[in-house]
């Protein structure tokens, strides 16, 4: 399984350039920042450079989200994003969290077989968020 660790503020460039790779809008530099600080993020290594990320942020200050999680396109489905959420879920069931949330578009296929594969389990759906399909949320309960 890859390697994981959390982010430091060191990584900021490296995770921007992950955006770059997947024709993704660039992460905010002070909001990664912010994010990095609160123990919020967490980076997946491959050698010297790094393959994905994930960012996660608290949902009315207790329900975790997973934000965005982000693969290099020449690291894809090689384990990855499931050594990602790994990480971030033994994190949270170390805090007490019971569960958490993710969420992906509905025309997302890649991403709803990923999420399907790791267990967690479709909750409802939200429309009219000026993106083209409706926003797909699902639920991992957390061992304790
Ligand atoms: C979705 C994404 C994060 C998956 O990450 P990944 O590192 O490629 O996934 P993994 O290799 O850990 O795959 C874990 C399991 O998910 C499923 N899966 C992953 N990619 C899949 C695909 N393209 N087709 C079908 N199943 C897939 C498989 O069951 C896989 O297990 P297996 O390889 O043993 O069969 C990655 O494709 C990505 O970065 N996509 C672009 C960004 C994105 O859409 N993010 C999600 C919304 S925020």
């Amino acid at each position: 399984m890859p390697d994981v660790r959390g982010a430091t503020l060191a990584d900021i460039s490296a995770i921007q350039d992950i955006d770059r790779s997947l024709d993704q809008h660039l992460s905010d530099e002070t909001v990664l920042q912010h994010a990095i600080e609160s123990g919020r993020v967490a980076v997946a290594l491959a050698g010297d450079e790094l393959s994905g990320y994930l960012r996660w942020e608290w949902l009315w200050d207790h329900i975790p989200l997973c934000l965005f999680v982000r693969v290099r396109p020449s690291h894809q489905r090689t384990g990855v994003g499931r050594a990602l959420y790994a990480y971030v879920e033994a994190d949270l069931a170390g805090r007490g969290c019971e569960f958490w949330l993710s969420s992906s578009e509905e025309t997302n296929d890649r991403s709803l077989r990923f999420h399907r594969a790791l267990g967690f389990r479709l909750i409802g759906a939200l429309s009219d968020l000026g993106q083209d399909a409706r926003e797909i949320f699902m639920r991992k309960d957390l061992a304790p």
